[in-house]
């Protein structure tokens, strides 16, 4: 008896397997994109499952809508062997809210232009790759953005002002790239939400434009660029900010002038040219991390708070900073 769900299942899944027109959901349109987009990779093995004779949702690599089937999601990553370009096809999968390509350190060539064409994207994640040429204009056009991640690439030029055009946008990723240039005055009128600001590990010059101070981040990382100047308008008492971090750059404030947010959990300001003394709002503040190392400042660190529970690599080589855990102030 109980070999007859054996044979049942057997049935089913050779039924299934030679007349996918039977039960396919897949939308062939996409099916027929999603072929050519494997041709024009040179057929991976990472597309191994993306057999034609089979139902497109059931692929690897990417996610039907459960309602309509339509291809929703494309998420290629963790493949050396993947070699080549972007397809121009990926612009012809309409529904897409989630195009990632990801750890492929093989895929060269620009971002991909025909990803314009994606205006319900959510999404879209081209990091840890090969990818090279400019931060494209045309992504300001995607107004459905909430998650822009072009990380860990070989990117170039300088940031496109229009980003901020953006109304969804939640982070924005371009660090480790080689970008140039300066940090967009316009990056300081994002409508609606005011996005993640990830851009450390680049070329950036020139000081953060006034406007970026009306603004309440949540996290914001400079670090590691050639910036110059004022810092403080990223910081305020009525600011909800979670995490700064500019450290390695040529910032030149002071320090005893700011007002440190009550949020502040994170601050990183190591190797600039910050002088004056650390605020006393620093102890109010739930600090986890904290590292003013290789400034220019001076005077007593505050009593309170975590200040003195980080080791003296937080505090050290500053003109004259003292008091513990550093040496007593004379
Ligand atoms: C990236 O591309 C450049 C040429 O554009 C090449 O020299 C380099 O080896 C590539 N890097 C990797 C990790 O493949
Ligand atoms: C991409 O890399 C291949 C070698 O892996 C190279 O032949 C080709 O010129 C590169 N293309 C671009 C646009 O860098
Ligand atoms: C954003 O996506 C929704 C569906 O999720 C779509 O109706 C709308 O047209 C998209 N917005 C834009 C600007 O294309
Ligand atoms: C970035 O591209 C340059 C050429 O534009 C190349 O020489 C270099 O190897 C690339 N870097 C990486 C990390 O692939
Ligand atoms: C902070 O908020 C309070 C109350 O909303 C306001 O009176 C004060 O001027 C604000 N301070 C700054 C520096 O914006
Ligand atoms: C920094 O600002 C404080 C407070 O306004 C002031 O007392 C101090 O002299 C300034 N430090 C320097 C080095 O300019
Ligand atoms: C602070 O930064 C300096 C310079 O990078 C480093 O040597 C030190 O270990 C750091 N200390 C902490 C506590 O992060």
């Amino acid at each position: 008896m109980n070999k007859v769900p054996l044979f049942l299942c057997l049935f089913l899944f050779i039924s299934n397997f030679f007349s996918p027109s039977l039960s396919e959901k897949c939308n062939p349109q996409d099916k027929k994109v999603l072929l050519q987009i494997k041709k024009a990779l040179n057929n991976p093995y990472l597309l191994a499952s993306w057999d034609p004779k089979t139902d497109c949702c059931d692929w690897y690599c990417l996610e039907c809508d459960l309602k309509t089937h339509r291809v929703i999601a494309l998420t290629m990553f963790s493949d050396d062997r993947l070699t080549g370009q972007i397809p121009a096809q990926v612009g012809d999968l309409p529904y897409l809210e989630t195009l990632l390509f990801r750890h492929l350190p093989n895929l060269n060539g620009t971002i991909q232009p025909s990803i314009a064409k994606l205006k319900n994207l959510k999404t879209l994640r081209l990091s840890w790759t090969n990818l090279s040429g400019p931060v494209p204009d045309f992504l300001s056009q995607l107004k459905n953005l909430t998650f822009l991640d072009l990380s860990f690439n070989n990117l170039s030029g300088s940031i496109p002002s229009s980003l901020s055009k953006l109304p969804n946008l939640l982070a924005l990723h371009l660090d480790r790239n080689k970008l140039t240039g300066s940090i967009p005055e316009s990056l300081g009128r994002f409508k609606g939400n005011v996005p993640d600001l990830y851009l450390s590990h680049n070329k950036l010059t020139g000081t953060i434009p006034a406007s970026l101070g009306n603004l309440d981040f949540n996290t914001i990382d400079f670090s590691r660029n050639l910036l110059e100047g004022d810092a403080s308008m990223l910081f305020g008492s009525n600011k909800t900010t979670w995490q700064i971090d500019i450290s390695r750059n040529m910032f030149q404030f002071n320090l005893s002038k700011v007002e440190i947010p009550k949020s502040l959990s994170r601050l990183d300001l190591n190797h600039n040219k910050i002088f004056g003394s650390l605020p006393q709002a620093l102890t109010g503040a739930e600090l986890q991390f904290l590292n003013v190392s290789y400034n220019r400042m001076c005077g007593q660190i505050p009593v309170g708070g975590q200040l003195q529970s980080f080791d003296y690599s937080t505090y050290f080589h500053n003109r004259c900073l003292c008091g513990a855990p550093l040496e007593s102030c004379k």
